[in-house]
């Protein structure tokens, strides 16, 4: 029995800790670009984890980033593409509240680029329900969630010349 408690507390706790978590990232519809299409404040007001940043970017189900970037410290990670820059530098190019724009939404920094929107739910023109031919869901999901976004952005910064 007193184990049972113990069980039940620690899975309330847990919910409690996901609900605060939730409650504290910021909607893809909230997030506001500046006029150069830079998103100051966190996503999340949680730290980003380099680490898993990079995993973000080499999975392919995921950021698939080297699929189009080039990218020195990731180069154990098989076939880069070179459709877009090389990566190398661009924390020392661009600010943190830079890469987070240029992640959340680059068209928002580069008009028309090609590059996906990563942190986007809205504003596609009829947007399918992957290959099933109906309507997408009320609301689509985005490529990465916000706490991804912050941990690419992490990556991204320890990527000086
Ligand atoms: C479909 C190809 C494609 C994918 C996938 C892609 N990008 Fe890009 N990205 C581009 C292109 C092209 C540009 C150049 C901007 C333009 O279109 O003029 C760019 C620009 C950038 C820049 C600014 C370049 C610089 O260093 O000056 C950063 C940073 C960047 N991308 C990061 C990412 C990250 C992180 C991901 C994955 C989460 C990603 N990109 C995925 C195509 C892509």
């Amino acid at each position: 029995m007193k184990l049972f408690r113990t069980v039940l507390v620690g899975v309330g706790l847990a919910c409690a800790a996901t609900n605060a978590v939730q409650a504290a990232e910021t909607a893809p519809s909230n997030v506001t670009h500046d006029d150069y299409g830079s998103v100051a404040a966190s996503l999340t007001g949680v730290a980003g984890d380099p680490a898993r940043g990079a995993a973000v970017m080499t999975d392919r189900g995921l950021g698939n980033c080297i699929a189009c970037h080039e990218v020195t410290a990731l180069k154990d990670a098989p076939w880069h593409g070179e459709v877009g820059p090389v990566l190398d530098g661009a924390g020392s190019r661009w600010t943190e509240a830079d890469l987070r724009g240029i992640v959340v939404n680059s068209k928002m920094v580069f008009d028309g680029t090609i590059m996906p929107a990563y942190y986007k739910n809205s504003g596609y023109v009829r947007p399918g329900d992957l290959y099933t031919g109906k309507a997408g869901p009320a609301e689509m999901p985005t490529i990465l969630s916000a706490q991804q976004v912050e941990d690419v952005v992490a990556f991204l910064l320890t990527l000086q010349d």
